[in-house]
């Protein structure tokens, strides 16, 4: 049986599991909502790039075009290069972040 772990997106509050297996873009998107970026898939787009608060993950080689050695070393990883190896918090950051927040609930104090 394939180990799966709890992911935790802290910009929507919202939880996945994700199997050891399954990338956390591809564990993100059977959350099956709105907003959800998927780009190129393969490390080359930049549109997922999330950083991971908490948690350890295990990263193929990503485009240093979009994560720096210095960004990685800080925690930043490409959703879609990024498997998990604990369960994790992660935040969304750029585009990823804009369009996940984008699709939240309507905000608690609608104009008038
Ligand atoms: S989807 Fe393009 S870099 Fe992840």
């Amino acid at each position: 049986m394939t180990t799966t772990y709890a992911i935790a997106i802290g910009n929507t509050q919202e939880r996945y599991r994700c199997r050891a297996d399954q990338t956390l873009l591809g564990g993100m998107e059977q959350l099956g909502r709105k907003g959800i970026p998927v780009g190129c898939r393969g490390g080359g787009c930049g549109v997922c790039k999330v950083h991971i608060e908490s948690g350890k993950t295990r990263c193929e080689r990503m485009s240093r075009c979009h994560v720096s050695a210095e960004e990685e070393a800080q925690g930043y990883v490409l959703a879609c290069r990024a498997y998990p190896r604990s369960d994790l918090a992660l935040r969304a950051v750029d585009r990823m972040a804009r369009c996940i927040e984008r699709h939240l609930a309507p905000p608690p104090h609608p104009h008038p």
